[in-house]
């Protein structure tokens, strides 16, 4: 179902994005810390995109749908869902609020920057992670096309509010950000999450053109 696939694909991006984001936090030196302009804009991009529109897509989108079709089974683990996505945001302002004091001058805010940024980091693997291999496999027991069809026209107008008619696709800005990350980590590959892009898997959420593999 096309309302899944796009769940599964951002995922994929987000992973993408997560490991590149490493690869700058482990180039930080003890004195300059990490590089506070990738930084920015990888936290500009979990709050629009991963914290912002994928997780409304799926709070207000995909969730209800499943509690609606199968209350018995869904409740008790979308309730769990649901405390991760809280905590997720509670470590985002976190981050935030590290990314601001972070460029200072004290070498201290800016470990602190870093620590918090590893905790989102391994902390979103895990939400990932959960979802692909518990949630979204209920998903596909419980829903049906007809509702398929509901929740893609839920996706289609979060992506409107939030970004407008042209928005960046995620696999595009993944692609750009490893672009800018290279020329500070130049062993920098593809993770495998870039294997299969959005273009790749015939996803509507990406433009083929931004396809790393020339598809
Ligand atoms: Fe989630
Ligand atoms: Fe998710």
């Amino acid at each position: 179902m096309r309302s899944i696939e796009i769940i599964r694909e951002e995922h994929r991006v987000l992973r993408g994005v997560l490991d590149c984001f490493e690869s700058v936090l482990d180039c930080a030196s003890r004195d300059s810390g990490p590089n506070m302009e990738i930084s920015g804009e990888v936290l500009g991009w979990f709050e629009r995109f991963a914290d912002g529109v994928h997780q409304n897509k799926e709070e207000l989108g995909l969730f209800p749908r499943m509690i609606a079709a199968a209350p018995e089974i869904s409740r008790a683990v979308l309730k769990e869902l649901m405390w991760l996505h809280a905590e997720e945001r509670c470590r985002l302002v976190a981050l935030r609020v590290g990314f601001a004091s972070a460029r200072g001058t004290e070498a201290w805010e800016r470990g602190r920057f870093l620590a918090a940024a590893r905790a989102y980091v391994e902390f979103q693997r895990h939400h990932a992670l959960l979802e692909d291999e518990v949630i979204l496999p209920r998903a596909c027991e419980v829903l049906d096309q007809a509702v398929d069809d509901e929740i893609l026209r839920t996706y289609a107008q979060i992506e409107l509010d939030a970004l407008g008619p042209n928005p960046e696709a995620p696999h595009a800005f993944l692609v750009r950000l490893r672009e800018r990350a290279k020329q500070i980590v130049p062993s920098l590959v593809p993770s495998s999450h870039e294997d299969l892009c959005a273009g790749c898997d015939g996803c509507r959420v990406s433009s083929p053109r931004a396809c790393s593999r020339g598809f």
